[in-house]
């Protein structure tokens, strides 16, 4: 990683992003002080963030080995974030050096970073784009130099990790369901959230204060959403054992550094994958 962090505009210090609070929460060092402020206000609020982040990391990671191992040959990352250890190409390639990426993130910075550590990667790319808008995503890969790096008639693996509780539920279907239908048999989903049960673990007001910090400092309204929500923004596809769970539940492995993997706590964010049979 670089140091400095990387400066896209004059107008980029000013306030926080997602991206660069999750990169600070990560130990990431692109993230300037809008962002470190706001996450030490989420950690006095919900001390576990950190946790939260790892723990998605770690998940994030298993699914892609395990879709890697299935042979899927390329994973599109929506909201891929700003890369730090373990990113979604290295453990794919790990497995199928020719396999390709895609990495789709609206924070400049996410995009200027990944695609410096990827020069030298010409099966993976990185472009600022918006999941909000999957017509937007669907046309750009229709175009002939995108399609070369994600061929949307080939099985494909599509990755909202902890991405879709920045949608309102009034926009979900419309932003998932046009992605999810437009996929090839033989197709994947990967998607982890931050699950309503946060609710039953933490007070109103500690809810409450985490959702603020994110509103004030980043413009960005979190949705919980209960499991019943998740699993139906799944649609047909067929859930891999052993569902949609607590992130640190989904096929854990021994000795990785899941800091909920030891306690009687289990993370508050679940996970799926899921694929077209
Ligand atoms: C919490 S981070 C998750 C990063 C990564 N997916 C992971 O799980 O480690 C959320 C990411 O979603 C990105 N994001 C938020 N809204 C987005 C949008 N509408 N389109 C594309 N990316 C978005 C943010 O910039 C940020 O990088």
């Amino acid at each position: 990683m670089s140091s400095p962090p990387t400066s896209t505009s004059s107008h980029d210090q000013g306030r926080a992003t997602v991206a660069r609070i999750y990169d600070y929460l990560l130990g990431g060092k692109q993230n300037f002080e809008a962002d470190r402020e706001a996450a030490r206000r989420l950690l006095q609020a919900i001390p576990d963030s950190a946790n939260i982040a790892r723990s998605n990391r770690l998940f994030m990671q298993r699914a892609v080995r395990t879709l890697a191992e299935d042979g899927i040959k390329q994973f599109l990352d929506l909201g891929s974030g700003i890369p730090t250890q373990g990113n979604v190409h290295e453990i794919a390639q790990a497995i199928d050096p020719n396999i390709r990426v895609l990495y789709v993130d609206i924070d400049p910075v996410a995009v200027v970073v990944s695609n410096q550590i990827l020069r030298d990667n010409p099966t993976c790319r990185a472009i600022e784009g918006d999941f909000t808008r999957p017509d937007l995503i669907l046309d750009a890969l229709a175009d002939g130099d995108l399609a070369s790096v994600i061929d949307l008639d080939q099985p494909t693996a599509v990755l909202y990790c902890s991405v879709l509780q920045q949608v309102p539920d009034d926009r979900i279907d419309a932003v998932v369901t046009p992605i999810r239908e437009r996929l090839a048999p033989g197709s994947a989903m990967v998607m982890s959230h931050i699950s309503a049960t946060v609710a039953d673990r933490y007070d109103n007001t500690t809810v409450s204060e985490g959702k603020a910090v994110f509103r004030a400092r980043a413009a960005t309204e979190i949705t919980l959403r209960t499991d019943a929500q998740l699993a139906a923004l799944f649609g047909d596809l067929t859930l891999l054992e052993p569902g949609l769970v607590p992130l640190n539940e989904w096929r854990p492995e021994l000795g990785e550094p899941d800091p909920y993997a030891a306690g009687p706590t289990p993370s508050p964010m679940r996970g799926a994958v899921a694929i077209d049979l």
